[in-house]
Protein backbone atom coordinates (compact mmCIF):
# COMPACT_ATOMS: atom_id res chain seq x y z
CA UNK A 1 0.00 0.00 0.00
CA UNK A 2 1.65 3.14 -1.18
CA UNK A 3 0.16 6.29 0.99
CA UNK A 4 0.65 9.30 -1.17
CA UNK A 5 -0.48 13.29 -0.16
CA UNK A 6 -0.56 15.62 -2.49
CA UNK A 7 0.71 19.06 -0.56
CA UNK A 8 0.26 22.85 -1.96
CA UNK A 9 -0.16 25.96 -0.27
CA UNK A 10 -4.14 26.63 0.04
CA UNK A 11 -5.41 23.04 -1.13
CA UNK A 12 -7.98 24.58 -3.85
CA UNK A 13 -6.32 24.66 -7.13
CA UNK A 14 -3.48 22.52 -7.32
CA UNK A 15 -3.06 19.64 -4.90
CA UNK A 16 -6.92 18.77 -5.53
CA UNK A 17 -6.38 18.59 -9.24
CA UNK A 18 -3.28 16.44 -8.38
CA UNK A 19 -5.11 13.91 -6.01
CA UNK A 20 -8.08 13.81 -8.77
CA UNK A 21 -5.67 12.97 -11.72
CA UNK A 22 -3.59 10.30 -9.10
CA UNK A 23 -7.07 8.66 -8.34
CA UNK A 24 -8.24 8.57 -11.99
CA UNK A 25 -4.87 6.99 -13.27
CA UNK A 26 -4.91 4.38 -10.87
CA UNK A 27 -8.58 3.78 -11.16
CA UNK A 28 -7.83 3.35 -14.72
CA UNK A 29 -5.54 0.66 -14.11
CA UNK A 30 -7.45 -0.84 -11.32
CA UNK A 31 -5.21 -0.16 -8.91
CA UNK A 32 -7.16 1.61 -6.19
CA UNK A 33 -6.95 -0.86 -3.92
CA UNK A 34 -3.11 -0.61 -3.56
CA UNK A 35 -3.35 3.12 -3.06
CA UNK A 36 -4.36 5.98 -0.21
CA UNK A 37 -4.29 8.97 -2.19
CA UNK A 38 -5.11 12.56 -0.13
CA UNK A 39 -4.59 16.51 -0.45
CA UNK A 40 -3.88 19.30 1.87
CA UNK A 41 -2.08 22.72 2.15
CA UNK A 42 0.72 24.04 3.89
CA UNK A 43 -1.49 27.05 4.59
CA UNK A 44 -4.66 25.89 5.52
CA UNK A 45 -5.96 28.58 7.22
CA UNK A 46 -7.61 30.97 4.68
CA UNK A 47 -9.89 27.75 2.91
CA UNK A 48 -10.26 25.11 5.10
CA UNK A 49 -12.93 23.14 4.30
CA UNK A 50 -13.93 24.82 0.83
CA UNK A 51 -14.22 23.36 -2.26
CA UNK A 52 -11.72 23.41 -4.82
CA UNK A 53 -11.31 26.36 -6.60
CA UNK A 54 -14.01 26.81 -9.46
CA UNK A 55 -11.10 26.71 -11.71
CA UNK A 56 -10.10 23.64 -11.23
CA UNK A 57 -13.54 22.26 -10.82
CA UNK A 58 -13.77 23.12 -14.71
CA UNK A 59 -10.62 21.95 -15.88
CA UNK A 60 -10.62 18.55 -14.23
CA UNK A 61 -14.29 18.38 -15.40
CA UNK A 62 -13.31 19.03 -18.99
CA UNK A 63 -10.93 16.29 -18.19
CA UNK A 64 -13.72 14.33 -16.98
CA UNK A 65 -12.81 14.16 -13.79
CA UNK A 66 -14.70 14.99 -10.47
CA UNK A 67 -13.07 16.51 -7.53
CA UNK A 68 -14.43 15.74 -3.79
CA UNK A 69 -11.87 16.96 -2.03
CA UNK A 70 -12.68 19.47 1.12
CA UNK A 71 -9.99 21.52 1.85
CA UNK A 72 -7.16 20.85 4.71
CA UNK A 73 -4.43 21.66 6.24
CA UNK A 74 -1.35 19.45 6.46
CA UNK A 75 -1.08 18.29 10.09
CA UNK A 76 2.34 17.14 11.85
CA UNK A 77 0.29 13.31 11.92
CA UNK A 78 0.22 13.83 7.83
CA UNK A 79 3.81 13.16 8.17
CA UNK A 80 3.84 9.82 9.86
CA UNK A 81 0.74 8.85 8.63
CA UNK A 82 2.08 9.41 4.38
CA UNK A 83 4.75 7.78 3.11
CA UNK A 84 5.18 10.50 0.56
CA UNK A 85 4.67 14.16 0.72
CA UNK A 86 4.41 15.26 -2.81
CA UNK A 87 4.35 18.95 -2.67
CA UNK A 88 4.00 21.38 -6.40
CA UNK A 89 6.65 23.66 -5.77
CA UNK A 90 9.94 24.61 -3.99
CA UNK A 91 8.39 27.13 -1.44
CA UNK A 92 6.20 24.14 -0.36
CA UNK A 93 8.60 22.03 -0.10
CA UNK A 94 10.89 23.63 2.09
CA UNK A 95 7.90 24.07 4.59
CA UNK A 96 7.13 19.95 4.87
CA UNK A 97 11.04 19.71 5.26
CA UNK A 98 11.58 22.26 7.69
CA UNK A 99 8.12 20.47 9.37
CA UNK A 100 9.76 16.81 8.82
CA UNK A 101 12.98 17.81 10.75
CA UNK A 102 11.75 19.71 13.36
CA UNK A 103 9.88 16.23 14.32
CA UNK A 104 12.93 14.15 13.88
CA UNK A 105 11.01 12.55 10.29
CA UNK A 106 13.18 11.66 7.21
CA UNK A 107 13.56 14.14 4.63
CA UNK A 108 13.24 12.03 2.05
CA UNK A 109 9.70 11.43 2.14
CA UNK A 110 8.91 14.67 0.09
CA UNK A 111 9.59 15.50 -3.25
CA UNK A 112 8.36 17.45 -5.76
CA UNK A 113 5.60 16.23 -8.02
CA UNK A 114 7.96 17.19 -11.28
CA UNK A 115 11.25 16.06 -9.44
CA UNK A 116 11.70 12.79 -12.04
CA UNK A 117 10.10 14.28 -15.34
CA UNK A 118 12.20 15.60 -18.07
CA UNK A 119 10.76 18.84 -17.91
CA UNK A 120 13.11 21.83 -16.92
CA UNK A 121 11.48 23.71 -14.29
CA UNK A 122 10.17 21.21 -11.63
CA UNK A 123 7.53 23.60 -10.03
CA UNK A 124 4.20 23.23 -10.71
CA UNK A 125 3.12 27.26 -10.85
CA UNK A 126 0.64 29.03 -8.13
CA UNK A 127 -2.32 29.71 -10.57
CA UNK A 128 -4.17 31.15 -7.86
CA UNK A 129 -4.01 35.00 -9.19
CA UNK A 130 -3.89 33.91 -12.87
CA UNK A 131 -6.48 33.24 -15.59
CA UNK A 132 -8.24 29.76 -16.93
CA UNK A 133 -5.70 29.52 -19.08
CA UNK A 134 -3.20 29.23 -15.88
CA UNK A 135 -5.06 26.23 -14.40
CA UNK A 136 -5.00 24.85 -17.67
CA UNK A 137 -1.35 24.75 -18.39
CA UNK A 138 -0.88 23.46 -14.18
CA UNK A 139 -3.37 20.74 -15.15
CA UNK A 140 -0.78 19.57 -17.93
CA UNK A 141 2.00 19.94 -15.45
CA UNK A 142 -0.17 17.58 -12.81
CA UNK A 143 -0.54 15.20 -15.27
CA UNK A 144 2.58 14.98 -16.44
CA UNK A 145 3.92 14.83 -12.87
CA UNK A 146 1.14 12.02 -11.92
CA UNK A 147 1.94 9.56 -14.93
CA UNK A 148 5.24 9.23 -14.03
CA UNK A 149 4.93 9.32 -10.13
CA UNK A 150 2.63 6.27 -10.62
CA UNK A 151 5.05 4.61 -13.06
CA UNK A 152 7.98 4.86 -10.05
CA UNK A 153 5.66 3.55 -7.50
CA UNK A 154 4.74 1.07 -9.71
CA UNK A 155 7.64 -0.50 -11.53
P1 LIG B 1 -3.05 26.37 -4.30
O1 LIG B 1 -3.33 27.86 -4.79
O2 LIG B 1 -1.88 26.47 -3.33
O3 LIG B 1 -2.67 25.65 -5.54
O4 LIG B 1 -4.32 25.87 -3.65
C1 LIG B 1 -3.57 28.94 -3.94
C2 LIG B 1 -4.81 29.08 -3.34
C3 LIG B 1 -5.07 30.18 -2.54
C4 LIG B 1 -4.07 31.13 -2.35
C5 LIG B 1 -2.83 30.96 -2.94
C6 LIG B 1 -2.58 29.86 -3.74
N1 LIG B 1 -4.34 32.28 -1.55
O5 LIG B 1 -3.46 33.15 -1.47
O6 LIG B 1 -5.44 32.39 -0.96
Amino acid sequence: MHKVLFICLGNICRSPLAEGIFNNLISNQNLQNNFLVDSCGTSGSYHEGEKPDPRSIKVAHDNNIKLNHLARQLTVKDLSDFDLLTVMDKENLLNVQNLLHKHNLSIHKTNLLLENTDLLNKEVPDPYYGDQKGFEKVYELIQIGCEKLLVDLTI
